[in-house]
């Protein structure tokens, strides 16, 4: 049997591997391998933030209850990475845990996720800790949240109290994660917490107090932590025309490609051109990447410049599609990775997954992804590592627990997690740090 991924997939009948080559490709020494969680998603009964008084009130579609219990049980979690071959591990710190009422820390809270970081570092998982995974403290948010004048240094001091406390243990941080989704989802679509729709205005304003909070982030975690490494998680779509030779769409891609990838950049003062400056608000770039956004002009006005999205129907290279109806788009990986190079930071890819029922094409995910990952770092690109989106199913926020991202399931009863078959051609990649030809069921 060859090794040639087109023949790959004629014998298994995925029908879609890209011809691979057959050589291994080798990744660098201390290259991170893992996989990632935030803490809402995963801790259950997160009760002091906003979304939980938002699903509460029934203001959301579901309920994020225990969770995975993940609060009690990361420590058999984090036995699960290790015996998996990881060597790092993405989770936040729950910062309305930290801060239950403002200006008041809760010391059981920081001794959990000191607790976690040793559980961690005992089991040689670097610990890379985002700060704010799109939940605020329910106080917060009641008193305005990021409308609010003084939300950037509310925040700073949050951060300046976790990097006292837990600074010591952590070297990769993210300040926020994914702020140009935070800002659409809960200030346009209206379908987060503060559930805003089309308030272009506050949307404006949350964002700019977001983008200062990164860099006031920044400031702090440096002055306390000597060897912080801090960067934000970016969602990184790669934004293309529907149609090449239509000029609206094109003029429709390029808005969303400024809104989407360079708007929150620019805000915190990062730039291309000019290194010196970007490196006082960056030290590396997350990326998390899951699918491209291939933009229509329709309608006249700021519709026909925003564009939407295009189902795809009509377009004969359409990728298969997850269940959260996202395009598979691997090539999308590098694209994404060589144009944030561009700042000439590292960059580590934080988040990258499918939510799937079908093991195959999981694994087909999470192979060709590497793959485009591999061919960015052989034209040069400086990638750090790649975290799997997640560590286990967990509540996919107004989309519940339908979706199923994990490399374990999670029995919605007794919580028992159920490793899926991925987990050991992924194992196999972490620990021989190595893309060797394809895994043994396609070979
Ligand atoms: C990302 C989020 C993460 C999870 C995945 C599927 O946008 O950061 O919390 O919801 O999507």
């Amino acid at each position: 049997m060859t090794s040639s991924g087109r023949h790959a997939s004629a014998e298994t009948g995925l029908g879609c591997y890209p011809p691979g080559p057959p050589e291994a490709r080798h990744f660098p020494p201390g290259f991170l391998w893992g996989a990632a969680t935030s803490s809402h998603q995963v801790d259950g009964n997160n009760k002091w933030s906003d979304w939980w008084e938002y699903e509460q009130s029934g203001r959301l579609p579901h309920v994020s209850g225990d969770a995975c219990r993940h609060y009690e049980l990361y420590e058999q979690d984090f036995d699960l990475a290790r015996s998996w071959g990881h060597n790092a591990h993405r989770c936040s710190i729950e910062w309305s845990r930290i801060e239950p009422a403002e200006g008041m820390w809760n010391q059981d809270a920081v001794a959990h996720y000191r607790s976690v970081l040793r559980a961690l570092l005992a089991r040689g998982l670097e610990p890379v800790i985002t700060l704010h995974h799109f939940t605020n403290p329910a106080w917060f948010t009641r008193a305005g949240g990021w409308l609010r004048q003084d939300s950037a240094s509310v925040f700073a001091r949050y951060v300046g109290f976790i990097a006292e406390q837990l600074g010591k243990d952590v070297r990769y941080w993210l300040t926020i994660n994914e702020p140009t989704v935070y800002i659409l989802q809960g200030y346009i679509n209206g379908e987060w917490p503060p559930l805003l729709k089309a308030s272009w205005i506050k949307a404006m304003i949350a964002f700019k107090n977001l983008a200062r909070a990164h860099v006031l982030a920044y400031r702090r975690l440096h002055q306390v932590c000597r060897d912080a490494q801090v960067g934000f998680a970016h969602n990184a779509p790669v934004v293309m025309p529907c149609d090449a030779q239509r000029k609206r769409d094109r003029v429709a891609a390029l808005v969303r490609d400024f809104l989407l990838n360079r708007a929150f950049f620019l805000l915190i003062g990062a730039s291309f051109r000019n290194r010196e400056r970007t490196a006082r608000c960056l030290d590396y770039i997350g990326i998390n990447y899951y699918t491209r956004a291939v933009i229509r002009s329709v309608g006249w006005g700021a519709r026909a410049l925003l564009g939407q999205a295009c189902h795809l129907d009509h377009h004969s290279d359409r990728g298969e599609m997850s269940d959260t109806g996202w395009e598979v788009y691997p090539v999308g990986l590098r694209v994404a990775l060589e144009k944030f190079s561009r700042f000439g930071l590292p960059l580590l890819v934080t988040e990258n997954g499918i939510a799937t029922d079908d093991e195959t094409l999981r694994r087909d995910f999470i192979i060709r992804h590497l793959e485009c990952l591999a061919e960015a770092r052989e034209g040069g690109v400086n990638v750090i590592g790649y975290l799997y989106w997640s560590l286990m199913d967990n509540y996919e926020w107004t989309l519940g627990t339908a979706p199923h991202f994990g490399l374990a399931a999670v029995d919605p009863i007794t919580h028992e997690r159920r490793p899926r078959p991925c987990v050991e051609d992924f194992r196999r990649i972490c620990l021989e740090n190595c893309l060797r030809g394809y895994p043994p069921q396609l070979a």
